[in-house]
């Protein structure tokens, strides 16, 4: 069985987490191993550089190193081990999240995003990619997105960063979106749970990923 590699991607307040676990149950449903894992996070390491990225003011490059660090060490010990041994990796945020955050949010330089993703995501022998093979991206206006927030708990670092912040995110989000749109599948997160659910549902099967029932 071939891996399958899924993320999921959206402003904070979007609502993607909410999903994650009737995901793993889907997949299990069909008889898949399932690896559930974050970012950034998913290792001892990362999950260190996490908590340092979300609670310390850094300038963005240093952001950005940090970022892709963590992406380094979950890549090589839990993403590609996974995805070898034929497991769905559902993974909460992965590189849009930097091009989105980190480039569109604080306006750091893409082409170095770009070269720091092809030094960590770049295959030795020909340079391919390591990307998601679906992204489902939980689209929100950054307004609906705030309210949602709002009072949910203490906010890290970027949920309480205003919400010209989460425009500037947002935009982010699109443009990758516009540039990857076979593997982006975007989510009117707008809508109820049940028809978020309904959306996601849809996505996969239009790719064949909804087993055979
Ligand atoms: P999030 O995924 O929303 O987790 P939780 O639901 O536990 O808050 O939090 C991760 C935060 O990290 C989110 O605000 C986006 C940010 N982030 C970046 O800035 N760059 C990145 O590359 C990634 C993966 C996340």
């Amino acid at each position: 069985m071939k891996g399958l590699f899924l993320t999921l991607e959206g402003i904070d307040g979007a609502g993607k987490s909410s999903h994650i676990d009737a995901l793993e149950a889907l997949f299990k449903a069909q008889g898949r191993q399932v690896t559930r894992t974050r970012e950034p996070g998913g290792t001892p390491i990362a999950e260190t550089l996490r908590t340092m990225i979300l609670t310390q003011p850094m300038d963005p490059l240093t952001e950005s190193l940090l970022v892709f660090a963590a992406r380094r060490d979950h890549i090589v010990r839990v993403i590609e081990p996974a995805l070898a041994r034929g497991e769905v990796v559902l993974c909460d945020r992965f590189t849009d999240a930097t091009f989105a955050y980190q480039g569109a949010g604080r306006g750091f330089d893409a082409a170095v995003l770009s070269t720091l993703e092809q030094w960590v995501q770049g295959r030795p022998d020909d340079g391919a990619l390591l990307q998601p093979d679906i992204t489902l991206w939980f689209d929100l206006s950054p307004e609906l997105a705030a309210e949602r927030l709002a009072g949910a708990r203490l906010p890290d670092k970027f949920e309480s960063q205003p919400v010209e912040f989460f425009r500037r995110v947002a935009a982010g989000y699109a443009q990758r979106a516009a540039a990857a749109a076979t593997r982006f599948v975007r989510i009117d997160a707008g809508q109820s749970r049940d028809q978020v659910w309904q959306q996601i549902e849809a996505a996969l099967a239009a790719r064949g990923l909804m087993g055979s029932r």
